[in-house]
């Protein structure tokens, strides 16, 4: 049990890959969420919240190899959720255990209206049940937290009574979620003093009190800082604030808002920010949910000044209207471009000052792309460089890869595409399609080849840098119609916006096809694939 209560430090508990993996339309396979772990632990995250084991047997295994390879002695709390049940605590046990610092979450809510509705069970019988399952979970781990659920609109008196039981069972770290975001923030602040004063043994050393807002009201992140200020020292939040419906409070504002009014906390948090930029990005090409322009922190809008006034102000003192930098949260504000003259040496070193260290293969591989972005266009900067990475890296297994698109559109015309891929075995496979314009078409195509069978759900493009050349990045979300409608997403980006289209959704379908399994791939003969002369 971590019983070291630091009164100036919040802890950050990160819940992406459980509260935010509840979002609708994320949905992410088990290397991606190893991969974004390995990321928060980089960012400096003091718990992970890796998934919910008792879900599915996938939940179980990829919540047990985020605690095998992330959970090191030297990195974060691995935890786990589990409803107030028996078997949920047990399997949340099976997969947290491997970590060196396991805990175990488990919940009850305390509305009377969860209670009568959603639990059947009256306020006696979730008292004693919250009371037996803590006891159960502390006799397999030393760190377990305890949740309210729906505290929000709970009977204040009764949550503290609830909290106290579980403290008496050994729960340390307790948690006071405004599970559908109903709370004002002076009212959620209220509330977390008077439970805090009012739970026996609430303030006993050891025990840290937390705080889980949801988004509803758009007040996620003030109910936050308020229940903070009034004592908690934990606050649950997500990248880019994904979550059920309209989210999780974003960890991005959190501890932005923290280190930005120094002034005004008297806490700070363990978070290197720098980190902050490339792992909501990852979150966004994995997931497949892209970052509003507007998002504070981590939107493409949040540093840029348009307004003359704005920019006037702006080139002669930054501080006129920027109370942050970009490069706080690891965006760069660089003016050094590089080029088609530019070499392996001077690309690497770029990528180092941006944050990432790429093995020799990795370098190889981004370089060539680099080489081919900057023969279209004339500078690369380091926007373009990080969507080179979004695709070369963090792209998923390319089960099917694109060799080529050629498209005709325009007015008179009906768009068509013809487009050559390489499937799993290697062989070429060509198809033509038209479609109602130039994407529409290449999408066709993709199908007529791959043959799986997907519905798209969601395109959003965008231009990463300004200019006619700028390379164009596109995201798309596609779901499966097996009936159990998983969703995917993909990202493509490049100068030409077909081709960036193109990619975004073949990224979209070999992510599917790793989730779902390539034998979905209809044979050769049921594919009205082409091959090419000589190709094999
Ligand atoms: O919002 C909520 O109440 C939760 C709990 C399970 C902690 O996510
Ligand atoms: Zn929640």
């Amino acid at each position: 049990m971590d019983t070291d209560v630091q009164p100036d430090v919040v802890r950050i508990f990160d819940t992406t890959l459980r509260d935010g993996e509840q979002s609708p339309g994320a949905s992410l396979n088990s290397a991606e969420k190893l991969e974004i772990a390995r990321h928060l632990a980089e960012l400096g995250v003091d718990i992970i919240e890796a998934g919910f084991p008792a879900a599915s047997p996938d939940d179980l295994a990829a919540v047990r190899r985020i605690a095998e390879e992330v959970g090191t002695a030297d990195g974060p709390v691995i935890c786990g959720l589990a409803r107030c049940v028996r078997i949920d605590i047990e399997k949340c046990w099976e997969a947290v255990q491997y970590a060196a610092k396991p805990r175990i979450h488990t919940f009850i809510s305390t509305s009377d209206i969860h209670l009568k509705y959603q639990f059947n069970m009256t306020r006696e019988q979730a008292l004693e049940r919250a009371r037996e399952m803590v006891r159960l979970a502390r006799s397999l781990c030393a760190d377990v937290e305890f949740s309210t659920m729906d505290a929000g609109r709970s009977e204040w008196s009764y949550v503290a009574q609830v909290c106290a039981a579980a403290i008496e069972e050994g729960a340390t770290t307790i948690n006071v979620p405004d599970t559908v975001g109903y709370m004002m923030p002076e009212e959620y602040g209220r509330m977390m003093a008077w439970v805090i004063e009012n739970t026996p043994g609430g303030r006993n050393p050891g025990i840290i009190w937390s705080v889980h807002c949801h988004n509803d009201l758009g007040l996620a992140t003030a109910n936050t800082l308020a229940g903070l200020v009034a004592g908690a020292r934990q606050a649950e939040v997500t990248i880019n604030g994904i979550g059920e419906r309209a989210g999780n409070t974003s960890l991005e504002e959190v501890v932005m808002s923290i280190n930005t009014r120094k002034d005004y906390y008297s806490f700070g948090t363990n978070i290197n920010s720098k980190h902050i930029a490339r792992v909501s990005r990852m979150v966004a090409n994995y997931t497949g949910i892209p970052v509003q322009p507007n998002k504070a922190i981590v939107g493409a809008n949040a540093f840029a000044h348009e307004a003359g006034i704005h920019q006037d102000g702006q080139l002669k003192n930054r501080e006129t209207y920027e109370i942050m930098t970009p490069e706080s949260v690891g965006l760069s504000d660089s003016k050094l471009v590089l080029g088609k003259h530019s070499g392996r040496h001077a690309v690497k070193a770029r990528l180092r000052d941006l944050g990432y260290a790429l093995d020799d293969d990795k370098m190889t591989e981004v370089f060539k792309r680099f080489k081919e972005v900057a023969d279209k266009k004339k500078h690369i900067t380091d926007a373009d460089l990080q969507a080179i990475l979004s695709d070369q890296i963090e792209g998923p297994t390319e089960y099917f890869k694109l060799r080529g698109i050629q498209v005709t559109c325009g007015q008179l015309d009906m768009p068509t595409a013809t487009l050559k891929l390489e499937g799993p075995d290697g062989r070429i496979h060509v198809e033509a399609a038209v479609g109602v314009g130039p994407v529409d078409a290449v999408y066709g195509a993709i199908d007529r080849i791959v043959k799986v069978s997907n519905k798209l759900l969601e395109f959003v493009v965008h231009a990463i840098t300004e200019g006619v050349d700028a390379q164009g990045e596109v995201t798309v979300r596609i779901c499966t119609l097996d009936g159990e409608y998983q969703t995917f997403g993909g990202h493509g980006s490049d100068p030409d916006i077909i081709v960036a289209s193109g990619k975004a959704y073949l990224a979209a379908i070999n992510r599917m096809l790793a989730a779902v399994g390539t034998e979905q791939i209809k044979p050769e003969g049921e594919r009205a694939a082409v091959s090419l002369p000589g190709a094999d």
